[in-house]
């Protein structure tokens, strides 16, 4: 289907409708004012050309209005977060009630497992991925002992198996057959960060609620990339980071969101703050807590209006393109990629992320036994822009709204100079 030469490559991103959108951002430079092959937007997504503009609005309002600005801004900054909900919504899948831009990821993932892991003597124990994010790790285990329990006894990894990379939904299925009277919470990193693996949103929110468990899902690496339809989906919750494919910025507030079934649920534990008190008398100071409805009773504090901005400015380039469009052109991208690995026939590279396009996004990680660190550090010097995984592992995302095919393709020639 595809073909391995620049020429091919040049001819798809012609063909490529979304071309045009690279140009909306702010491409990576060497000191010699070269374009990098910016392939990390796994990490950190780039700026886009506009948000210098939405950030100038609101220090231009806040040099003008002082605290005037939140009501007198042209954005009033007392909204401010409303601005961003109905994108950021169509993004994840979810109604506007059930999403909200806060805090940042672990902070949020802790506030979800406040309200949403209520262990009981017997019942306590979460499922993790066994290569979760080590925050989200260690949020966990801290959750479990924070409620007196042993994270050693109280944390169970889903594994892959002996010899393999990527964990297989049947064996979650066999421990929660097992255990799932134990089991209180299936919290799953969705998509994985190292692999790349997108586990099956809906099939495991189904076998967690048929086991009586709760099941959030963080996606740091899915939010912008893949589409998680988290309220079709009845996923319970969800948190993610908008720095990665949302191009907002290092340390950007990020996003949670609470299924609509749990909008009012008083049963729910929950740690509060003003911002979740009843928007009609917030200001009235009144002693007696008065919750907001729907995903908008978990705010805490009045969210960074600057870092809300640089959201706002890359949400709205989502609204333009769609979504679905993104993966469209993702799936042809990450596939091409994958292909042009594949031809450099190099026994010493495995790509380890699933090759069902159902099961990924847009990332490859790509094992390269025996190499250690040094082959990231000559691929950075080579102008590419990847990041790396003890022991052997590249990550790369050609991320559909800034690279093109011909990154992909000079990307796959400088590996090859350099593994050889
Ligand atoms: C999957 C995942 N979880 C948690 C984090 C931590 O994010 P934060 O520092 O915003 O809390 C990251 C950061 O990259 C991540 O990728």
């Amino acid at each position: 289907m595809f073909e391995n030469n620049l020429e091919y490559a040049k001819k798809l991103d012609q063909q490529d409708s979304l071309r045009s959108y690279r140009n909306k951002f702010y491409i990576p430079t060497n000191n010699k004012g070269e374009e990098l092959i910016y392939l990390c937007g796994n990490s950190l997504g780039l700026q886009p050309k506009n948000t210098s503009e939405y950030l100038q609005q609101e220090l231009e309002d806040w040099a003008k209005f002082g605290v005037e600005g939140h009501t007198d801004a042209k954005n009033p900054w007392l909204l401010y977060h409303e601005f961003l909900t109905n994108s950021m919504a169509k993004i994840v899948g979810a109604k506007p009630s059930e999403v909200i831009i806060m805090n940042s990821l672990t902070a949020n993932l802790h506030f979800m497992m406040v309200s949403f892991y209520q262990p009981t003597k017997t019942k306590y124990k979460i499922v993790i991925e066994s290569d979760a994010f080590p925050s989200d790790k260690y949020a966990v285990e801290s959750q479990i002992k924070f409620h007196g329990f042993d994270p050693n006894e109280g944390l169970i990894l889903w594994k892959p198996r002996k010899g393999e990379e990527l964990c297989r939904f049947e064996d979650l299925e066999m421990i929660l057959d097992k255990q799932s009277d134990e089991i209180a919470l299936l919290m799953i990193g969705n998509t994985n960060y190292y692999t790349g693996q997108s586990f099956p949103l809906k099939k495991i929110t189904e076998l967690g609620h048929k086991h009586d468990c709760i099941v959030g899902f963080d996606l740091a690496h899915g939010v912008g990339n893949i589409q998680p339809d988290l309220h079709e989906n009845g996923a319970d919750f969800a948190v993610w980071c908008t720095y990665k494919y949302l191009n907002s910025g290092p340390g950007s507030l990020g996003g949670c969101f609470v299924h609509e079934q749990h909008a009012n649920n008083p049963n729910l534990n929950r740690f509060t703050g003003w911002w979740g008190h009843n928007k009609e008398t917030r200001f009235n100071m009144r002693h007696d807590f008065d919750v907001l409805s729907g995903a908008e009773g978990w705010q805490l504090s009045n969210p960074s209006v600057l870092s809300m901005a640089a959201i706002r400015a890359s949400l709205d380039v989502f609204e333009e393109v769609g979504i679905e469009n993104l993966r469209e052109k993702s799936v042809l991208l990450t596939g091409y990629l994958e292909y042009l690995i594949e031809e450099l026939n190099d026994y010493r590279i495995n790509i380890i992320t699933p090759k069902n396009r159902d099961e990924r996004g847009c990332q490859l990680s790509i094992q390269v036994k025996s190499a250690d660190k040094k082959l990231h550090t000559q691929l950075t010097e080579a102008g590419i822009i990847s990041d790396w995984r003890e022991p052997d592992v590249i990550r790369v995302a050609p991320v559909p709204l800034y690279n093109s095919f011909e990154d992909v393709f000079t990307f796959v020639e400088r590996l090859k100079e350099v593994l050889n």
